[in-house]
């Protein structure tokens, strides 16, 4: 058996960490019609977290399937992130990890520890790169984002926390208590400038993220800056690469409140912050 270096000085069985059959069983328990491919059985993640984790450490899964590694951390009481860009993330993934933490899921490694529910987590989409090339080589924003999520993408860029204001529409999101920041799609004119100026109290402050602006917007009021979007964040980000426009701007409101919490002993999410995290995560809808 021996080729080159140490050979294998431990054999896992089947039957102490599963088999592939048992894989399937366990996965075609969250979605019958479409059995994920490849899956491995829980008792197998689970003797490699025991190895390599403890209570409360955090396990990383970015090609999560069918949601195997996650569901196990969550069973074994460890937190995690799980990344994957098929489709069976909402079919596979998401479901089996309802089921896990509203404790319905009793296959696996359920019974062996006991797992009873608990818990919770938010579900990401990942936004499209905010800007693209043209075919004449400029720089545009891609007709993907509609105000929303530009307004809310701005805010991330310039480190805003995105939280419109429901009345002042031009307060979209603060830096601090006084920091304003407004992203808008419409030509800047100083009379626009004007009009946000007279609602400005004493000691706040305006950044002004916008397509295009009046020349004469610059130098108009010291307490408001007015930037063109595809310059302010050219040189800054890389864009138009899809394999890392890591653009996520669904950013919690609360960042202790899960987006799923199970019905039952667990804690509810109070109304206000419920309606925000709905608010939030339709841009990526
Ligand atoms: C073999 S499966 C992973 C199995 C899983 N880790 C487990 O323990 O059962 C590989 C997964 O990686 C996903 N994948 C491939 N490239 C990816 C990428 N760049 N980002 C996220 N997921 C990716 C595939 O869609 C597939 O579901």
């Amino acid at each position: 058996m021996k080729k080159d270096g140490t050979p294998a000085a431990t054999i896992w069985k089947f039957n102490d960490v599963g088999h592939n059959h048992e894989a399937r069983e366990e996965v075609k328990a969250i979605n019958l019609e479409e059995v994920f491919a490849t899956p491995k059985p829980e008792r197998l993640i689970q003797r490699i977290l025991t190895l390599a984790s403890n209570e409360g450490d955090w396990v990383l899964d970015s090609f999560l399937g069918s949601g195997t590694t996650a569901a196990v951390a969550h069973k074994m009481g460890r937190k995690w992130i799980g990344i994957e860009l098929g489709e069976h993330c909402h079919t596979h993934c998401l479901p089996r990890l309802q089921k896990v933490a509203d404790g319905t899921d009793q296959g696996g490694i359920s019974k062996s520890v006991k797992w009873k529910g608990g818990g919770g987590f938010r579900y990401y989409y990942l936004a499209p790169s905010l800007l693209k090339e043209d075919k004449h080589g400029n720089w545009v924003i891609d007709e993907r984002y509609n105000a929303d999520m530009l307004a809310a993408a701005m805010a991330k860029h310039e480190g805003f926390k995105y939280n419109p204001d429901e009345e002042i529409y031009w307060k979209q999101g603060q830096s601090t208590e006084k920091d304003f920041i407004f992203t808008t799609t419409q030509f800047v004119t100083v009379e626009t400038l004007d009009k946000i100026r007279e609602e400005m109290k004493p000691g706040e402050s305006l950044l002004i993220c916008c397509k295009s602006f009046q020349k004469s917007c610059e130098n108009q009021y010291s307490e408001i800056t007015v930037k063109k979007i595809p310059g302010m964040l050219l040189g800054r980000c890389e864009f138009g690469k899809d394999d890392y426009s890591f653009n996520i701007v669904t950013m919690p409101v609360d960042p202790d409140a899960p987006d799923f919490v199970p019905p039952g002993p667990a804690k509810e999410t109070t109304g206000k912050k419920k309606k925000n995290a709905m608010k939030q995560r339709e841009l990526f809808d």
